[in-house]
């Protein structure tokens, strides 16, 4: 059992340097298969996820050769061992279920893939991957195996190009189409596709392995056959998600920190809801600094969207930075139904938040006449208390650590695992910063008792 032990009150301070992105290299990593050449990625973050898909590759015969020191890893996968991915990645992340896209495009033996997993914040159906690849001429079906089911797909006759319309813009229905469709027969379409910053750092790699990839204006991505294939180094971008956790970390405890290679580009819609409640930042040639400037205004309105929305990855610990701003704000949560779970926990340590099943603020979304709790007013500034915690999922994660940061006496956050999966080393770069964090491991047997020890324990002398 590992716990997080936190002593609320310090600002943070300092300087860290941003890691490279979760959903942008384990995509990367997939994407490799589709190749027999060998890519090398730098700026590799040393996460969770990333460990489950070298494991997943490793599994389909890549040799890989990951140096952490230096962030570097090289992925050669010269034959596939096997197109059947193990049953015991199901439900590890969403992964597996890319290996579907990159392993049509790579063979015309039959495919394996159990179903997946990743955050229990919305139902996650995977239909539009599952129609994508049909279109491309896959055959795929679900079948139930002993108690769990699994996703059977081939494409014999190989793929041809098709105009695919998503429903909706959903980034792993994107990257599954698009690593099918790099050697599919002809032109593939992709009308309403994704574009994240994440995705177009797919498309980047792609383009350097040798496919010929178009985004247009209107959501459209262009994908030409690729022939040939040649050996690529591919530096991954900075993970957004990590920069904008730091940023709402360090304003909200009245500190300043400098986050070394955050990228501007993919930090806009983050940057001016910052600005709107008095958030400070400077933007430097080489990162960006978040601090604390003035009392944070609320009275904000804030929805999340796909890209180039404001994300809702960045909405659970904007929620906690918002209990300390003055006002009421109003935040709607439209990409997931069910992403507002982890708020029970922040109200039980004393923030004001209201949940509402309506979509506030004007937008009617995807969900305005489901019965999902989907937005919420939240009214500060208030105090918060310490309350021990079990993690949910990893952005709510990373949200109680905001919120133990925060908070008067020490708070106990257990299932740290969570925050494992996306945040590289958190507990040093956050002491580095300032915080009064440790990690704890705690034979399971001790249980309650050694947690009362714990809570009891003075905290580490920095
Ligand atoms: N959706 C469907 N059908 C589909 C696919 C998606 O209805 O076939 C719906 C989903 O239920 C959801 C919405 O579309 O309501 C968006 O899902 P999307 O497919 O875009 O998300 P994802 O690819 O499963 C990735 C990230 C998430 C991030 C979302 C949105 C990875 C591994 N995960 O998920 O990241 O929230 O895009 O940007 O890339 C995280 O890092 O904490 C995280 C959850």
């Amino acid at each position: 059992m590992e716990f997080l032990k936190i002593k609320g009150g310090k600002q943070l301070i300092g300087h860290i340097k941003a890691a490279g992105a979760k959903n942008a290299m384990t995509k990367l990593l997939v994407a490799s298969l589709l190749s027999d050449k060998k890519c090398t990625f730098f700026n590799v973050p040393n996460i969770g996820d990333v460990e489950i898909t070298v494991n997943l590759c490793k599994e389909i015969g890549s040799e890989i050769n990951w140096d952490k020191e230096s962030k570097t890893l090289e992925i050669f996968t010269p034959v596939l061992k096997t197109t059947y991915v193990p049953q015991r990645y199901s439900g590890s992340n969403r992964i597996p279920i890319l290996m579907i896209g990159a392993l049509l495009g790579r063979t015309d033996q039959d495919i394996i893939v159990p179903t997946i997993g990743g955050d229990l914040i919305g139902t996650r159906p995977v239909d539009q991957h599952i129609q994508s690849l049909q279109k491309l001429g896959a055959e795929i079906e679900y079948r139930e195996m002993k108690k769990e089911g699994a996703y059977f797909a081939q494409a014999h006759q190989g793929l041809h190009g098709a105009i695919i319309t998503l429903n909706y813009p959903s980034v792993g229905a994107t990257e599954n189409t698009i690593l099918a469709a790099v050697r599919a027969k002809g032109t593939t379409l992709i009308k309403n596709a994704a574009i994240e910053p994440e995705i177009i750092d797919l498309i980047l790699f792609l383009q350097k392995l040798g496919a010929n990839i178009m985004v247009d204006t209107d959501r459209t991505i262009c994908i030409q056959q690729a022939v040939e294939f040649q050996e690529v180094e591919h530096t991954v971008l900075a993970d957004r998600n990590e920069v904008a956790s730091y940023a709402m970390a360090a304003i909200s405890t009245k500190g300043r920190v400098f986050i070394e290679g955050a990228e501007h580009l993919n930090m806009i819609a983050f940057l001016n809801k910052l600005r709107e409640i008095g958030g400070g930042f400077q933007v430097k040639q080489n990162g960006i600094e978040f601090f604390y400037d003035k009392p944070l205004r609320g009275g904000l309105h804030l929805e999340t969207d796909v890209h180039p929305g404001f994300m809702t990855d960045w909405q659970q610990p904007f929620v906690v930075l918002m209990t300390q701003a003055i006002g009421s704000s109003v935040i709607h949560e439209t990409v997931y139904e069910n992403r507002f779970g982890y708020t029970h926990m922040l109200k039980e340590m004393g923030a004001d938040i209201e949940l509402f099943t309506q979509c506030l603020g004007g937008k009617q979304c995807r969900f305005a006449s489901s019965n999902h709790h989907h937005s919420l007013v939240v009214k500060g500034p208030t105090v918060l208390k310490a309350k021990d915690t079990t993690i949910p999922d990893l952005r709510a994660g990373f949200a109680y650590v905001m919120a133990a940061l925060l908070a008067d006496e020490t708070t106990i956050i257990s299932n740290v695992d969570f925050l494992d999966r996306g945040y590289e080393d958190f507990v040093n770069k956050l002491v580095s910063l300032g915080a009064d964090i440790t990690r704890v491991t705690i034979p399971n047997k001790k249980g309650k008792a050694a947690l009362q020890t714990l809570l009891e324990s003075p905290s580490p002398v920095k």
